[in-house]
């Protein structure tokens, strides 16, 4: 036990810097007192349970090698300081509801449902395949979904966690019984593969999740979720143009301002404390100890920042899933790709404690305590 553990945590005001030293220096940045935390079961009289998870990371790769060829970086560097090896990349002909449309038909196919059983559809994602129609209305014709109630989300890298915070209340109220939760990314259009700090980081994936209505005799629930953002730390990482500020314009493609700029080691250092406060947050509000978390699924953006969460609560790394080194970050799908895995391969079991973390651009944060 570390003296964080137990239902009486600290408050993690921790940071970290980029040089992977743990997560051990105050913050004053971290506006506590602003924060709102539920617990998953509020007072709605049902309760939400995963019934089904797919993914899909389509079958071009890009690895370090490729990208020593590009770039000022070498495989050595990008290995230590990010743990990345690879990251799968679109084909030129796919976009992102096409990954969205494998991964959710995987998870209907696991939940035993079709589309036509499908409620809702939320799709969290920073590249839809353009701004309107929105993803979740092209998805929902691919899947030959009913007329239901379908919206994009962006809450970048914690798209994800917010979409399943949202369903879990149209669930809880009663009102819908099954909702499609996506997190689908084609992130290598944003990226200047002439930036090395940005071009190593960023793959492309879709993970989705059906949440359902739980039945009397099933014990899987959301026990605790949590949502936050900050956007004084917008600038941190930024898509310039494309938007109402910066139309799109012969100027803009000339000086590169269609794809993401980012301060690195300031997000860095932002994603250990929110990822951690998260952590706490979903705790506590669970009632849980640190040894009742049976799995560990933090955004995967660096290797470095996983292990500093993961040390700050004395989570052990086999408890934690990381397949960042194979896919790179992947914004909103990294932790449905990661959840679905865990659960495929048999590491992640029904009635397990199950805590997801995710930071992402905005900046904003969420965290979720479900029992699988
Ligand atoms: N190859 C080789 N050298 C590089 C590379 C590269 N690809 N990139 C940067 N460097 C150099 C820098 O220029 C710098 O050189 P200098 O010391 O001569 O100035 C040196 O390496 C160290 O640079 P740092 O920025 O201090 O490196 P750091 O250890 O912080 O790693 C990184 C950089 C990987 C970007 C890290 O800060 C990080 O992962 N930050 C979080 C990024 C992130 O998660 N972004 C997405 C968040 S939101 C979302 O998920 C959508």
């Amino acid at each position: 036990m570390t003296e964080n553990q137990g239902s009486n945590l600290a408050t993690p005001n921790v940071s970290a810097d980029s040089s992977g030293k743990s997560p051990t220096t105050p913050s004053a940045s971290s506006p506590a007192t602003q924060r709102t935390v539920s617990n998953g079961r509020g007072k709605g009289i049902y309760r939400a349970r995963i019934a089904g998870t797919g993914s899909y990371l389509p079958e071009r790769v890009l690895t370090n090698a490729d990208l020593e060829k590009m770039v000022d970086t070498n495989n050595a560097w990008i290995v230590e300081r990010t743990g990345i090896h690879e990251r799968h990349m679109a084909a030129d002909d796919q976009v992102t509801t096409d990954l969205a449309y494998i991964a959710g038909t995987r998870a209907l196919e696991a939940a035993k449902l079709t589309a036509e059983d499908i409620d809702m559809i939320i799709f969290a994602t920073v590249t839809p395949d353009q701004p309107m129609p929105s993803a979740a209305c092209v998805l929902q014709k691919k899947l030959g979904a009913r007329q239901v109630m379908a919206f994009d989300l962006s809450a970048a890298c914690s798209g994800f966690v917010y979409g399943m915070t949202v369903a879990n209340q149209f669930i809880r109220s009663g009102l819908y019984k099954n909702i499609l939760i996506v997190g689908a990314e084609v992130l290598h259009r944003l990226v200047n593969y002439k930036d090395r700090e940005t071009c190593i980081l960023f793959g492309d994936g879709a993970g989705a999740v059906i949440l359902s209505r739980a039945e009397d005799n099933q014990n899987s629930e959301i026990l605790a979720e949590h949502l936050f953002a900050d956007g004084n730390l917008g600038d941190l990482f930024i898509l310039p143009a494309g938007g109402s500020a910066m139309p799109l314009s012969q100027k803009v493609l000339d000086e590169g301002l269609q794809y993401v700029r980012m301060k690195g080691r300031e997000i860095f250092k932002h994603a250990v404390r929110t990822m951690s406060q998260g952590c706490q947050d979903a705790i506590e509000t669970a009632g849980l100890s640190i040894d009742q978390i049976d799995w560990l699924i933090p955004h995967q953006a660096n290797i470095r920042i996983l292990d500093a969460v993961a040390k700050y609560f004395g989570i052990p790394t086999e408890k934690v899933v990381v397949n960042v080194g194979k896919t790179g970050n992947t914004s909103a799908a990294t932790i449905p790709i990661a959840l679905d895995q865990a659960i495929r391969d048999g590491r992640i079991q029904r009635d397990q404690n199950v805590l997801l973390t995710a930071f992402g651009a905005g900046l904003t944060s969420g965290s979720m305590m479900l029992r699988y």
